[in-house]
């Protein structure tokens, strides 16, 4: 869309070819630097949709895809078979070392399971990939620790109760983040060890509480303190009345907003589900793009962004 041209036939009969000058408000509304239009979510396997964004387009992705040999997601869409897993998937992320931009970042929510006795090593074998072929750099992997979660069956296993959250940049030293914006009020014993002049940071004791580190700063941060790479986000579960089967809890990508966007950008969620992406980027004054294979839930998506917008 970026260099769309037209014809013209003058009286004369000769063809010129001329640039079609867009008025600037239909030009944001098009997301013309983007490549679709912002605020919709699209109907169609993400692979090929994500063609249609343009490069260096896009601030943020944050998604769950579905995960291997779970959930069935209906119209058709197939179940993913761990052995095929990363092929199917890794094309998006060479698209999106494309669409990203410099500043941007990817989040993705992944989790594995454990089959005949063993847990498959699907999701290691994607990050490894992913690091290895697209470009992508991995900046960090984060947990995400559910606060509730069924019990696991067998004798030997212990209860699961995490999911993997990694983070890809395209560029270590030019992706954003706005740490301000995520802070966290300290402990009340780390506010006393302050004014007892000990110097330090806080560290995370086996209890969940924190104390003091001998090193670090010596005066709290005025907006508090650093989150650290454990997170207690609740689960999808808790959202009463959603009719998606795997949905994640808007605490998980209203997060990752918050830390890695500014107003104005544009979130990606490849795999928009029922529309948890769109409600926290559209409550965060972002805009989004979404994908989504079964119509089913892009109506769900509509409905819900009805109320916040
Ligand atoms: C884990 S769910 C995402 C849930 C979402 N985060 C939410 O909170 O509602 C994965 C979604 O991906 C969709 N999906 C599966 N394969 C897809 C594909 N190739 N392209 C686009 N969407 C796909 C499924 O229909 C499902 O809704």
């Amino acid at each position: 869309m970026e260099n769309e041209t037209s014809q013209i036939i003058g009286e004369s009969g000769n063809v010129k070819e001329f640039k079609i000058v867009q008025p600037l408000l239909f030009e944001e509304k098009m997301g013309k630097k983007v490549g679709l239009e912002l605020n919709k979510t699209y109907l169609g396997n993400c692979m090929e949709l994500a063609k249609k964004l343009s490069d260096n387009s896009i601030d943020l992705i944050v998604t769950s895809p579905p995960y291997a040999d779970t959930v069935s997601y209906g119209n058709g869409v197939e179940v993913m078979n761990p052995d095929n897993y990363v092929d199917w998937f890794l094309p998006l992320f060479h698209e999106a070392k494309r669409f990203l931009k410099g500043s941007g970042s990817f989040i993705l929510n992944i989790n594995d399971r454990a089959n005949n006795g063993e847990r498959h090593i699907y999701v290691y074998e994607l990050i490894t990939r992913i690091v290895k072929e697209t470009g992508l750099k991995l900046f960090d992997r984060y947990i995400w620790f559910k606060k509730s979660a069924l019990p696991m069956t067998g004798e030997k296993r212990l209860n699961d109760r995490i999911e993997y959250i990694f983070h890809f940049v395209k560029d270590t030293k030019k992706f954003k983040t706005n740490t301000d914006a995520v802070r966290e009020p300290y402990e009340e014993i780390s506010l006393k060890r302050f004014k007892s002049k000990v110097h330090g940071n806080d560290i995370v004791k086996n209890d969940g509480t924190t104390e003091l580190s001998q090193r670090g700063s010596s005066k709290p941060h005025p907006l508090g303190k650093k989150p650290i790479t454990v997170f207690r986000f609740d689960t999808g579960s808790a959202l009463r009345g959603l009719k998606h089967p795997a949905p994640y809890h808007p605490q998980l990508p209203e997060w990752f907003i918050k830390w890695l966007t500014d107003e104005g950008d544009i979130v990606l969620d490849p795999f928009m589900g029922g529309g948890t992406t769109a409600e926290a980027a559209l409550k965060l004054k972002r805009k989004y793009i979404g994908f989504e294979i079964n119509p089913e839930y892009i109506k769900m998506t509509e409905d819900r962004i009805k109320k916040v917008l």
